[in-house]
């Protein structure tokens, strides 16, 4: 069943990821810190990663992942109407990464605007966008997640730097035709009595970066990955039960389930939770490690253009991040 407030059902038209073309491999990572290949790939299922060189800014890289989105939808410049990034590395604190990416596609008429959810960034964006389009207020809108985690990973704890990647995925919205698929149901949430267990701690209002403490490693993502661990499964397992029930799925009717990617070991368990084979579960994690609110647009996109759903399948995609947030949504193709 569509979610009773839709005025207009809301499509996905298309999608477009970009990925820096420097690999950083676990054979690399073993020679700079404390750990070795065999380590990372059990515990994770991360081969390797990609690093932005210099230029690859969040804001470069999300117009590339834009265009081709863009492009794949059908949709100019000027016909877009609204932009909204998830980030946690904006290319500055202000003015928003939307709007330098606004600017490069030269996309005059669309709002444009950057929200903070980490992992959980794209599908809230998704939320966001389909409800702003079925109210009627925005005919399309471009949702874009994309991280440039390399700039806020501490190279020198093996706990975490193993762990993150780099690049952008997006996706076009728009209203849907009376014969095209829809997003059928869609669920967030968040619990902010756990902020302590993932966060750069520095470089906001808490803790602003000063000549003393800018070597802290403050401005780097801090976590307790077996905390972070626990919760991540649970959080999945029941957003994407919600979406489940209310789009009126089964696991047998849904093709392909494409979750957050950040540990092989998580998916698994999310996979066997909601007793979906894991040949209908979709991972590029060993390829790009975790890339924050990047991953499921990354994993969207390539999924999609690979053929792992065709038109008229259901997918649904779920996801988990500092916040702690989390967030689902089921998707007629
Ligand atoms: N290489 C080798 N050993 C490492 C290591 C590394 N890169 N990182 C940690 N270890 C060690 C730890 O120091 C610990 O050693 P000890 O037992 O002597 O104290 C041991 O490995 C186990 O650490 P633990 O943290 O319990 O490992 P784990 O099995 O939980 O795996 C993570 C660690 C981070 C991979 C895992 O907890 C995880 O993926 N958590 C969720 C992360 C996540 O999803 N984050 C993003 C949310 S969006």
């Amino acid at each position: 069943m569509i979610e009773l407030t839709t005025a207009f059902p809301v499509c996905i038209a298309g999608t477009g990821s970009y990925l820096p073309e420097k690999i950083l491999t676990n054979a690399e990572l073993a020679l700079r810190v404390d750990t070795s290949e065999e380590w990372i790939l059990t515990r994770t299922g991360i081969r390797e990663r990609r690093i932005a060189g210099a230029d690859e800014t969040t804001s470069h890289m999300a117009t590339h992942a834009a265009r081709r989105a863009m492009e794949n939808a059908g949709l100019t410049a000027d016909e877009l109407e609204l932009i909204i990034v998830a980030t946690i590395t904006p290319d500055t604190p202000t003015p928003a990464t939307a709007c330098y990416i606004q600017q490069n596609l030269g996309a005059s008429r669309a709002v444009a605007f950057d929200i903070s959810a980490a992992c959980s960034g794209f599908l809230y964006a998704m939320k966001i966008a389909k409800r702003l389009i079925s109210s009627g207020a925005f005919k399309n809108a471009l949702i874009i997640g994309a991280e440039k985690l390399s700039s806020v990973t501490n190279w020198e704890d093996r706990s975490t730097c193993v762990l993150f990647g780099d690049g952008a995925g997006a996706a076009v919205l728009r209203v849907a035709a009376a014969d095209e698929g829809a997003i059928l149901a869609t669920e967030m949430g968040t619990d902010g009595n756990l902020t302590h267990l993932l966060k750069i701690p520095g470089g906001g209002t808490a803790c602003p970066i000063t000549a003393a403490n800018v070597n802290d490693h403050l401005f780097t993502l801090n976590m307790l990955g077996r905390e972070v661990f626990k919760h991540a499964v649970n959080r999945m397992k029941e957003a994407a039960e919600k979406v489940i029930e209310r789009a009126g799925l089964t696991a047998d009717s849904i093709a392909c389930v494409i979750p957050h990617q950040a540990n092989l070991r998580i998916i698994d368990a999310i996979a066997d939770r909601l007793a979906v084979p894991n040949e209908r579960v979709f991972v590029n994690l060993h390829k790009y490690g975790n890339t924050s609110a990047a991953a499921i647009a990354i994993a969207l996109d390539e999924a999609s253009r690979s053929g792992a759903f065709k038109r008229g399948d259901n997918i649904v995609l779920v996801v988990f991040g500092a916040g702690l947030t989390w967030a689902a949504a089921a998707i007629r193709w």
